[in-house]
Order: structure tokens, then C-alpha cells, then sequence
């Protein structure tokens, strides 16, 4: 028999299945092929045989994860240090590995001191619910990913307040209302905004922010999560801030995207990573990253550093602009931009689902976004480019689309 509980957890499962914003049981990949003969990967998935799929809906940018001395330096933490860290770093201490990338984090993004946390989404929370103080005011972008959201809803602080996307006029009427409500004024805005692949205008919002910095007693400090900003996008892959030549005072990214590995980290002053280090619950009770994990970032970041770096994020913007230029002749409406996030906007739930079909029909992995993901009438599908997609994978894919009736 249901338990009570279990019916009402039904109930609500069903309306999200019938409006058609369920997201339903995920694809279970069961093998990755290869690339060869001028294809990129391929995947096999659980329950469609052997039909191989190109993946466009990754987030690991830099098209690494498979790449051979990333699994060695995988190995080369583990066996130093072993599969797991055993407990958190303030019961049985850091492993040098985790304090190496906090390091090298921080030299990357030219900051003094780093902070890894177990993924992005709990850095942001980590970074957020202790810097909201009950005379905090908060100020945010409506489009801030949903960990910005959460955290702010977890913090107590004394006042909200939430600009329009990306609408720098509207930032500055939101900081001229915080004005006299708070000690202390946080903003916060994602960097690169995933759902669209459009970003922050960060020189703007800094000189925004600055401008009112002596306006409240304990300042205004600048908060940006570029998860899917660092290693994609900007000439040497720094992300948001290297796109658009502004800065935050803390920065949040993710091990996981780009990077290809897992886990999120912070950049910002020593005092600020003290300060956390001391008070953010998500960092303090829980474990951090592995060895492992941490190796293999520590080469990913050698490897963006190098030649062989330069080339793949040269790749990876021409695939992009590949794949863009094949939407629109293809008739496809598109934001365009430098990241590899490349919306086909759709605008109608039912259509989007069709087409996801197809293009699974057709060996095609991608994600369709619906409401309440994005907003009505935003319902797209998300393309992902990444550095290891070939320009015979772009142009098949596009070709699917074409075929699309
Ligand atoms: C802006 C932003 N922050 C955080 C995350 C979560 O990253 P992680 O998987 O490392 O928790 C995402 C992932 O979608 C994101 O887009």
C-alpha cells in the first residue's frame, strides 16, 4: 500500500509529467567510442543498441575529460593519497594536492588566495549565505542560476532586491534603492548565464558597484559564479572577466564544466577565504574533492596553459561559430556569441520536444529547456560545442536539423 506521502509525491510528479516539464529518468551512457575517421566521440546509451551519438549537451568545454594524461594524473593522486579524503579537512587535515590547486587557482585568476569546495553549487552557497548578514542587502540578476537563488533564500538577509537580466540602468536604480537599507551591500550575478550563453557587461557592473562602494559602511563587494565561463571562453580561458576586462572581488567557478573533472572553488583576498574557511557550513562539514580529482584539474590547468591549450580553445570558438553560422542558414533562430553554448530557440514546449526526438532519432544528443528552467516563451534547445567536436561532427548535426520537418 502508498504511504500517504507517496500519494501526494505522485500527484505532483503527474502534473509535471502532463505539462511536460518533468525531466524524466535520465540516459544511462553505457560506453564512449573513440573518435575516428573525422568523428569526434561517440556515445552509446543504455537501451538504443549499438547506435552511436554525437553529445551536444555537455558542459565539459574543453573536451579533456577523456584526454590520456588527465586520467594519468588522475591515477597519480589516487595512488599517493588514496581513493578518498576520509573525512573533512578540518578533522583530518587538507592533502596536498587540494592546497597545490587552491594555489594554483588563485595564481590562474591572479587572485591572492583560493578555496575549493565538493562542486560550484555549494560554493556559491558557501560563499553566500555567510556574507549575508541580517544588514546585508542583497541585489541579484532575475536569470542568476539557481544556486544563487537557494543560497539567498537560505541567508537571513535584510533586504532582496532583483534587477532586470543583464539591464545595467535597472542594477543602478536596485543600488540606488538598497541606499540607507543595510550596513553592508552584496551583488551578485552569474558570469557567463548558462541557459543562453550571454554574459555579464562586468565592466560596467563593476564600475556600477564601485560607485556606490562608499555609500555603505561595510562597502559594496562584487560576487560572480562563471562556472561555465572559466575555461571557455576569453582568449587564454579565463573566462567572463577576461571576455569583457572586469572584475569581481570573489569569483566562483566549477572543476566540473569546462574542466572536466568535479568539484567548484573560489577566488578572492586571503581575508575573504579566512573568513569562509571559519563560517561556511558547506566547506567546514563536508568533504572536499579527492586527490585524485584535484591532480587531474592541476594537469587540465597545465594543459590550458600550454600550446596544446591555446589550440583547443582556437578550435573550440571556430566550432562555435561554425555551428551558429549553420543554425542561421539553416533558418534557425540563435543568440549569438564567443561562448559554446549555442541556444536554437525554439519558443513552444511541444516543439521543442519534437525536435529533441528527432535529433535522438538521428544520433543526436541535446537538451530541450522548458519552463520553469527558462522563461515561457524562452523554451530552446541548448547546444553545447566542445573542443573535442569536429567540424564533420558540427555539419552532421546541423544537417539533421535540416532535415527536421
Ligand atoms: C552558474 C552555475 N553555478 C553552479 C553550477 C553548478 O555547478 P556544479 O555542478 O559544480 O555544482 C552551474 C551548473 O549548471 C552553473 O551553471
Amino acid at each position: 500500500m502508498k504511504s500517504k506521502l507517496d500519494s501526494v509525491l505522485i500527484t505532483h510528479i503527474d502534473k509535471l509529467n502532463s505539462a511536460g516539464t518533468a525531466k524524466g529518468v535520465a540516459l544511462v551512457v553505457k560506453g564512449i567510442l573513440p573518435p575516428k575517421e573525422g568523428n569526434g566521440p561517440r556515445y552509446l546509451v543504455d537501451g538504443f543498441g549499438n547506435q552511436e551519438f554525437v553529445r551536444m549537451n555537455s558542459n565539459s568545454y574543453l573536451g579533456l575529460s577523456m584526454h590520456k594524461d588527465v586520467l594519468a594524473a588522475e591515477k597519480t593522486g589516487s595512488d599517493a593519497f588514496g581513493a578518498g579524503p576520509g573525512a573533512v579537512r578540518f578533522v583530518s587535515g587538507s592533502q596536498m594536492p587540494h592546497v597545490d590547486l587552491e594555489k594554483r587557482l588563485a595564481s590562474f585568476h591572479n587572485r591572492e588566495s583560493g578555496m575549493i569546495f565538493s562542486s560550484a553549487y555549494v560554493t556559491s552557497m558557501g560563499v553566500i549565505v555567510p556574507l549575508l548578514t541580517k544588514e546585508t542587502v542583497v541585489i541579484s540578476d532575475e536569470l542568476n542560476h539557481n544556486c544563487i537563488i537557494n543560497a539567498m533564500r537560505l541567508a537571513r538577509p535584510a533586504l532582496k532586491l532583483i534587477y532586470k537580466h543583464n539591464d545595467m540602468a535597472d542594477l543602478e536604480a536596485k543600488m540606488n534603492q538598497a541606499v540607507g537599507k543595510g550596513r553592508r551591500c552584496i551583488v551578485v550575478t552569474d558570469g557567463i548565464f548558462s541557459m543562453r550563453g550571454d554574459f555579464v557587461p562586468l565592466k560596467e557592473f563593476e564600475r556600477i558597484c564601485n560607485s556606490f562602494n562608499d555609500k555603505f559602511e561595510e562597502g559594496v563587494t562584487t560576487i560572480a559564479d562563471d562556472s561555465h565561463g572559466v575555461g571557455s571562453c576569453g582568449e587564454t580561458g579565463r573566462g567572463t572577466e577576461e571576455l569583457t576586462g572586469g572584475k569581481v572581488d570573489i569569483l566562483i567557478g566549477t572543476l566540473g564544466k569546462a574542466f572536466g573533472v568535479n568539484g567548484g572553488y573560489l577566488v578572492a583576498s586571503k581575508t575573504v577565504t579566512e573568513y569562509l574557511r571559519e563560517t561556511a557550513p558547506m566547506y567546514i562539514y563536508s568533504n572536499p574533492i579527492t586527490a585524485g580529482e584535484a591532480t587531474r584539474v592541476l594537469k587540465v590547468l597545465d594543459i590550458l596553459e600550454s600550446e596544446e591549450g591555446s589550440s583547443i580553445l582556437s578550435h573550440l570558438s571556430e566550432m562555435t561559430a561554425r555551428f551558429e553560422k549553420g543554425l542561421t542558414d539553416s533558418g534557425y533562430e540563435t543568440i549569438s556569441g564567443p561562448h559554446p553554448v549555442t541556444p536554437l530557440m525554439v519558443r513552444n514546449t511541444k516543439k521543442t520536444a519534437d525536435m529533441i526526438a528527432w535529433l535522438r532519432k538521428n544520433g543526436v544528443l541535446a537538451t530541450g529547456l522548458n519552463f520553469p528552467v527558462v522563461p515561457k516563451g524562452d523554451e530552446e534547445i541548448r547546444f553545447q560545442i566542445n573542443g573535442d567536436h569536429t567540424a564533420q561532427d558540427i555539419d552532421f548535426v546541423i544537417d539533421v536539423l535540416k532535415k527536421f520537418k
